[in-house]
């Protein structure tokens, strides 16, 4: 299946809100369509997009340092 709706969040401040807003529209689109493979590219560094869909909070955290531990890391976090 093709890609249905897409969304791109950029802002290049912090803390304005790309991360939280990025975490509830794929839950709110996950709850709308719940037959749908939904995918988030996270391209952040700070990654906390990615932290809060991996779990939230130290176990979020720890999820995205064990990716950037893989000799192929999983993650933009230490690329930039
Ligand atoms: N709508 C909102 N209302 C109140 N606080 C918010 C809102 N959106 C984000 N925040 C808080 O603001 C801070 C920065 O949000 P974040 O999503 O990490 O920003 P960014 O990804 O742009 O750096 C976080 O502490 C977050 O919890
Ligand atoms: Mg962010």
């Amino acid at each position: 299946m093709g890609l249905i709706h897409s969304y791109a969040l950029w802002n290049n401040k912090g803390g304005v809100g790309k991360s939280t807003i990025t975490f509830h529209l794929a839950m709110r689109y996950a709850e709308l369509h719940p037959q749908t493979k939904i995918l988030v590219i996270d391209l952040c560094p700070q990654a906390n997009s990615s932290m809060m869909l991996l779990g939230g909070g130290p176990v979020g955290e720890e999820n995205i340092i064990n990716f950037c531990k893989e000799a192929t890391p999983r993650s933009v976090v230490g690329y930039y």
